[in-house]
């Protein structure tokens, strides 16, 4: 993470510099995995407000999963760890119940968000909604193709057993401790999926059954005495895990997390260190914060019926001020790095979007943030566009603020060869949008054009693994020459494809040039899909 901010006349002021938290521009990934999971609230809707299902609660279920993808993770051999395949996993014992949960974690993953990212954010999501810690997110894991080994302890074990299977995962006795008091501060048991620890006719019972919120009920219960945590007061002694777990050290660990505030930060801990434990050779991205200013896509069209081009972006602030006056404005220059334009190379913004207070961005991060959209017409395809920046004018008498990407050197578009013609692709979806498909257009330089296929890479995020199909886009004429481009098309014979990328010749990554195009960019179109 670098730091950069220019005031027009102080350019090169440090003490100005290091006041922005900003990310290298052009990243497909990072910008996605904010989108996905703090802009938006798709994802976490199913866990919104701690809500209960199934008789506990959805966040419960979400951190069982992440603790139990964790679980397969062996530190002697560096195999397995939050990889997703616990997904492939359901039928295992110790994992029943997960079944319930596994399509809440579908119709989210791509190329970019595995499915073992989601799991790591349900978790984060999980405990903010039930008012726990928020842990850090990274994002960057892999997912696997089937079942991994080990897994998480079944409650029959005896105390060697269950110290050996943290053990395996990384984890020493006081973290064994510590672990699964804290998991243990979501949900409870089923006895529908564990028959032999909850003996009577409760179909369910919470581990803490004060709240369903994240408190350290799960541990002063136990030590007062009052607990009714089937793993520490069934029938059935050989089931009763947690009191073998907790009584390992005399007690001595769940004594320190009495204390609200220790408990609070050994969860937010251990919490963030399960959520990191991978299989080796996978690397993690840097934390992901809100950035000063976040840059969307830059989607360069062909325009409808000039011979032009068209470039739509956005740029995020973040706490801005409330200020009505404010003028956000995208400066550009060509591809011989001039203006060149009658008109001038500017645009105000074209409208905001607040960043509502649903969101993770402010629930998690307390942040506020508003969303300027542009849309810069007129672009002569001949010198296209090179690079852009933002000057934001706040009209009080202070300085304008120039916005230049972590480099200072503004935000360069990378080609224009291949382009996702949002202007010509079309969404089609049902009346209720549970079902879309879409024609896909991508629009290729004349003297490209036929000489190298188009491929589109599409993925089916309803299933795992997630399911990738490469389709070649064909020739459309119904869409005539235009600025020196010619058009291809393609609708991807199966429905839900949310995202794609598009590849000049054969799907290898020095061909790629359009990376997570999102059919939801095009103009969307009602349609009786069957
Ligand atoms: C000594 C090790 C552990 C054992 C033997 C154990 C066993 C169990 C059992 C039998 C259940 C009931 C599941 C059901 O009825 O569907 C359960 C629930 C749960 N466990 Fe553990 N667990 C252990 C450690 C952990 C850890 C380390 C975490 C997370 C960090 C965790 C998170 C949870 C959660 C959140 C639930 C509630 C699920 C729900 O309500 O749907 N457990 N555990
Ligand atoms: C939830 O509890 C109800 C009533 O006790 C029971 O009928 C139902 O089967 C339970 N659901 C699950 C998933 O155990
Ligand atoms: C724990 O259980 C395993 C079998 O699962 C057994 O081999 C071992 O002897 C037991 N250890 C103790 C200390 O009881
Ligand atoms: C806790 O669970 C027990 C057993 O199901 C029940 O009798 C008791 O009323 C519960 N207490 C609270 C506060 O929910
Ligand atoms: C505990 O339950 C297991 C599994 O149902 C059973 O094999 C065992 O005999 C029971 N032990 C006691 C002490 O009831
Ligand atoms: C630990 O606490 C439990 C629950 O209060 C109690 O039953 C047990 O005897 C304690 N262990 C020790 C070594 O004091
Ligand atoms: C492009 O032009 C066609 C035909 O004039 C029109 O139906 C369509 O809505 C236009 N698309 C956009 C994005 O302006
Ligand atoms: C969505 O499309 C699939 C695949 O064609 C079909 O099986 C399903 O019934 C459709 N669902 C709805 C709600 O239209």
């Amino acid at each position: 993470m670098r730091y950069f901010l220019t005031p027009l006349a102080l350019a090169s002021s440090a003490a100005v510099m290091a006041q922005a938290k900003m990310f290298h521009w052009p990243n497909r990934q990072m910008e996605m995995l904010d989108t996905v999971f703090f802009e938006q609230t798709a994802f976490q809707t199913p866990v919104s407000k701690c809500v209960v299902r199934d008789n506990s609660t959805v966040a419960a279920q979400w951190v069982r999963m992440a603790f139990h993808d964790i679980a397969t993770h062996n530190i002697d051999d560096g195999t397995g760890g939050m990889d997703s395949s616990v997904f492939f996993e359901l039928d295992r014992g110790e994992n029943a119940g997960l079944a319930r949960a596994f399509p809440d974690f579908l119709g989210f993953g791509s190329r970019l968000i595995s499915l073992a990212d989601l799991i790591a954010a349900g978790a984060i999501v999980a405990s903010l909604e039930c008012n726990g810690p928020v842990f850090p997110y990274r994002a960057g894991r892999v997912d696997a193709t089937g079942q991994g080994g080990g897994g998480a302890p079944k409650p029959f074990l005896n105390l060697t057993d269950l110290q050996e299977s943290f053990r395996r995962q990384g984890f020493n006795n006081a973290e064994m401790i510590g672990l699964t008091a804290c998991g243990h501060a979501f949900g409870g048991v089923t006895k529908k999926d564990f028959p032999d620890v909850m003996q009577d006719e409760r179909q369910f019972q919470f581990f803490n059954n004060r709240t369903t919120l994240f408190d350290n009920g799960i541990v002063t219960q136990y030590l007062e005495g009052t607990t009714f945590n089937p793993l520490v007061v069934g029938v059935n002694a050989t089931t009763n895990s947690d009191i073998r777990v907790f009584n390992s050290d005399q007690n001595a660990t769940v004594k320190g997390l009495a204390d609200p505030a220790a408990f609070t930060k050994t969860c937010t801990d251990l919490f963030t260190r399960m959520l990191n434990v991978v299989p080796a050779g996978v690397t993690l991205t840097d934390v992901i914060e809100p950035w000063d200013y976040k840059v969307g896509e830059a989607r360069i069209s062909v325009a409808n019926n000039t011979d032009k081009l068209s470039m739509s972006t956005t740029l995020r602030l973040l706490n801005p001020k409330d200020n009505p006056r404010r003028q956000v404005k995208l400066v550009w220059v060509d591809t011989h790095g001039r203006c060149s334009q009658w008109s001038g190379c500017s645009a105000l913004a074209s409208g905001s979007t607040p960043i509502t207070g649903s969101t993770f961005f402010q629930k998690g991060f307390g942040k506020t943030a508003i969303q300027y959209n542009f849309n810069i017409k007129d672009i002569d395809p001949s010198t296209s566009i090179g690079k852009f920046w933002f000057e934001i004018d706040e009209r009080d008498g202070s300085r304008p603020t120039e916005v230049k990407n972590d480099d200072g050197k503004g935000y360069n578009i990378a080609q224009d060869d291949v382009l996702f013609d949002v202007t010509r692709s079309t969404l089609f979806t049902n009346a209720d949008g549970t079902n879309f498909t879409s024609q896909i257009v991508i629009a290729v330089k004349d003297n490209l054009a036929g000489k190298a296929p188009i491929n589109v890479e599409t993925v089916d995020a309803y299933t795992a693994p997630l399911k990738y199909d490469v389709h070649e886009a064909k020739l459309d004429t119904r869409f005539k020459k235009t600025a020196g481009y010619t058009f291809f098309s393609l609708t991807p014979p199966t429905f839900r494809n949310a995202a794609f990328d598009v590849y000049y010749g054969q799907v290898v990554p020095q061909n790629l040039k359009v990376q997570h195009g999102q059919v939801a960019e095009a103009l969307s179109k009602v349609q009786s899909l069957s």
